[in-house]
């Protein structure tokens, strides 16, 4: 395995950064997660955009251009020579010294990593998750902007050990206002008499690119969507609830808060839309 460390190509073992890094100190960084499916990047374009237009909010300077980073990721996944897989890419505000003061940390650092992917076993995929709604609340509008992919994911993993403790693969995040945000990594979708909703991005939802790819093949194979606000009592009461995401794809759930959803399995829609996602990346 070969990872990409500030333009040179190292070990696993030989990928260190400094103890001074603040995105280790103080969680100031941005990510992606993109996959590689048959030796295409899905959807690059739109991961790196995210990435700048994150870098760009937090005012962090990304010392390479978008350019000249589509090409090292290329670079990296062939020295990995993956044609399916992961791809983390990470750019952290860098090392500098004990205080936050950003300017302090004048080189960013940028990491690249490129892996297998272990995630849900098929049988997942048919007969859904169970999952749970958590304490745990994404706090909007008033903190970090979900539209940034930082790396401030304490949240995002307080909700994955409510989830763990449940017994559950994943679970649901309220906003403040107690509307249904996401999961603890994956946009959430229920679907009611055909109608397919997801909650819009300032309830506390990253905008989500295999979110936007599933709109796009909603609105391209018939099914109306609608981006609007609503709570736990119309996830218990939906005929179809399902997760998006990256690693994760497009995943049912059968269970919420121990109401069974629809009839305990994935359902006519969910499947439907994995199946055309499914169609994009093959
Ligand atoms: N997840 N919400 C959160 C909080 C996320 O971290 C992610 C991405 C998503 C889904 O976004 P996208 O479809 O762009 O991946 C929603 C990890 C990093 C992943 O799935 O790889």
């Amino acid at each position: 395995q070969v990872i990409y460390l500030n333009g040179k190509y190292v070990s696993k073992e030989d990928a260190t950064v400094s103890v001074y890094d603040h995105g280790f100190l103080y969680g100031d960084g941005i990510f992606e997660g993109i996959r590689l499916y048959n030796g295409n990047i899905f959807k690059c374009k739109e991961h790196l955009d995210r990435l700048y237009d994150s870098a760009k909010s937090i005012m962090l300077e990304i010392p390479i251009s978008q350019e000249e980073m589509q090409q090292v990721l290329v670079e990296t996944i062939r020295k990995n020579e993956l044609a399916n897989g992961y791809i983390r890419l990470v750019v952290s505000r860098g090392p500098g010294d004990l205080g936050l003061d950003p300017r302090r940390s004048p080189k960013a650092n940028i990491i690249i990593i490129v892996e297998q992917l272990s995630i849900y076993p098929e049988e997942a995929y048919i007969n859904g998750l169970k999952t749970v709604s958590v304490s745990t609340r994404r706090n909007v509008p008033d903190a970090l902007n979900p539209k940034i992919k930082s790396l401030n994911y304490l949240n995002n993993i307080l909700v994955k050990i409510q989830a763990n403790l449940a017994g559950v693969g994943e679970a649901i995040m309220l906003n403040s206002q107690g509307y249904v945000a996401e999961g603890s990594s994956d946009n959430i979708f229920i679907i009611k008499r055909g109608v397919v909703f997801t909650p819009p991005c300032y309830c506390g939802a990253l905008e989500g690119i295999t979110r936007a790819a599933i709109i796009e093949i909603c609105e391209k194979v018939g099914y109306k969507v609608k981006e609007e606000p609503f709570t736990l009592h119309d996830v218990y009461v939906a005929d179809e609830v399902f997760f998006t995401g990256t690693a994760a794809e497009v995943i049912a759930v059968r269970e919420v808060d121990a109401r069974t959803i629809g009839e305990g399995k994935a359902g006519p829609i969910t499947t439907h839309l994995l199946k055309e996602f499914r169609k994009l990346v093959d």
